[in-house]
């Protein structure tokens, strides 16, 4: 099947991308707070403006080759932050779950949320299970929030619930850790951190055994469809040997794991 270029006519010079079918991309969506205080804002101003910004990149994945788009809003790691703010945040997503559960039916995206459901507002996790049957049957784009989220958190009840399990595989493992997530367990294809840090914080670190790194200077807020656009590209230019050889070298000498040396 052959895959058609699209142009993406609402960034201010055309660019022109070849969707790669069926992509998971993860984005870590750090540098809210600092860019808050970069224009003298409160911090909870920060958030409001990245949830803008998930907003631009939500609507952009599908037509970008995007099945899965995994966004960190909060890490189980942020309820050492204030009360205040942790408060704020939550309070951001609850509302933004009630305001885009509509717009994610008309736009055919199902929505899901991977993380803890125990410790969140009863509110929250009510708009949660509401936008998961609302949009369930949603084929264009799974849009994965990751709230009260934390990958070895989740890769520890795996393994505890695992050890009940009769039938022990990698591929059992990935079904139970799916389970333990609620919104399934995908390999990621391209990580995208914004805001200069270069690590993965306790995010889909199972996921992202074979995943490719694209860390960006820019704070989320400021992240725009043109960035992602430009990481899909950075991605489009990597070798996925998945630790084996390139194409070229591999052609003919093809080696299983139990061959003699
Ligand atoms: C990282 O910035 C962001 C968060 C910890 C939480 C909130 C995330 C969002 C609002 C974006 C995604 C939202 C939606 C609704 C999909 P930070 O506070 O760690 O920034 P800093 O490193 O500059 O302090």
């Amino acid at each position: 099947m052959s895959v058609q270029p699209i142009v993406l006519r609402q960034i201010p010079v055309p660019v022109v991308v070849t969707p790669a079918p069926s992509l998971h991309v993860a984005i870590i969506t750090d540098g809210n707070g600092r860019w808050a205080s970069s224009q003298g804002l409160p911090r909870s101003a920060g958030h409001r403006a990245g949830a803008e910004a998930a907003r631009a990149v939500i609507e952009a994945a599908p037509r970008l080759g995007i099945h899965t788009l995994t966004l960190f809003a909060l890490s189980s790691a942020n309820w050492q932050r204030p009360a205040h703010e942790v408060n704020a945040i939550l309070s951001l997503l609850h509302e933004y779950l009630l305001v885009e559960t509509s717009h994610c039916m008309d736009e055919g995206v199902r929505l899901s949320v991977i993380g803890r459901r125990d410790r969140i507002p009863a509110t929250l996790r009510e708009a949660i299970a509401d936008a998961e049957a609302l949009t369930a049957k949603g084929t264009q784009l799974h849009l994965r929030l990751a709230i009260d989220y934390s990958a070895r958190e989740a890769i520890y009840q795996a393994a505890c619930r695992f050890y009940k399990a009769t039938k022990l595989s990698p591929e059992t493992f990935s079904d139970v850790l799916a389970e333990v997530l609620h919104g399934g367990s995908t390999e990621v294809d391209l990580l995208i951190r914004t805001g200069g840090e270069q690590r993965l914080s306790d995010f889909l670190l199972w996921e992202c055994a074979f995943a490719e790194f694209v860390f960006l200077q820019k704070r989320w807020p400021e992240f725009t469809v043109a960035d992602l656009v430009g990481s899909l590209k950075e991605f489009q230019k990597r070798e996925r040997t998945r630790g084996a050889l390139p194409k070229e070298a591999l052609a003919g000498t093809k080696v299983s794991a139990n061959s003699s040396k």
